[in-house]
């Protein structure tokens, strides 16, 4: 599930062309008519759909939530794949998929939570930044850590460069992560 231009997606269905996923990715969800997220999942030839999020700006009502869930399980999801999916995940989906949500966010968790962390990061002067997959739990980017990847902070990166940076990291280490949990999946 994304909100937004879905590189991470792209990053994870060209691994799944690869063969080198372990797992198939079958549905893809957003809460973004226009997300370019779908484009890309039609372009891939998986099906998308938009589930209209209700009046709140940070979670989905529950009604909405119960769709995805209805979505998800009309299409055998053994687990969820948050790619820039920008609403706090809730119940219903937490009860439906417990364990088995994953996230993955743009810094070295638990360092700086919440929105544009590598704009906080830049602001905090660290040396070094990153991305974290993460499993999802009630909380914000609060879950157990599966995996991280660390790239450098250099003297003239702008918020963009440095964005740019733990995007190119996220590539790599999201694909590598959803093998690595659908792998532990099978094997229980
Ligand atoms: C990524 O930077 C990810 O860390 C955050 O949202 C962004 C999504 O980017 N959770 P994209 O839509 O995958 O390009």
């Amino acid at each position: 599930m994304g909100s937004g231009k879905g590189s991470n997606f792209r990053a994870l269905a060209e691994a799944h062309s690869l063969g080198t996923l372990g797992c198939e990715p079958v549905i893809v969800l957003s809460d973004v008519e226009n997300a370019g997220i779908l484009d890309l999942a039609k372009s891939f030839g998986i099906p998308g759909h938009f589930v209209s999020p209700g009046p709140f700006r940070t979670k989905m009502s529950p009604e909405a939530e119960a769709e995805l869930v209805r979505l998800l399980r009309k299409a055998d999801v053994d687990f969820l794949v948050l790619a820039g999916f920008m609403r706090v995940i809730k119940e219903p989906l937490l009860q439906a998929f417990p364990g088995r949500i994953l996230n993955i966010h743009p810094s070295l968790l638990p360092d700086f939570r919440g929105l544009e962390a590598w704009r906080q990061a830049l602001d905090a002067s660290v040396p070094e930044a990153g991305c974290t997959v993460h499993l999802v739990d009630a909380g914000v980017d609060t879950g157990e850590i599966l995996g991280q990847r660390r790239v450098p902070v250099l003297p003239d990166d702008t918020a963009e460069s440095l964005h740019e940076r733990i995007q190119m990291a996220e590539h790599e280490l999201y694909p590598q992560m959803v093998r690595e949990f659908a792998e532990h999946l099978q094997q229980r």
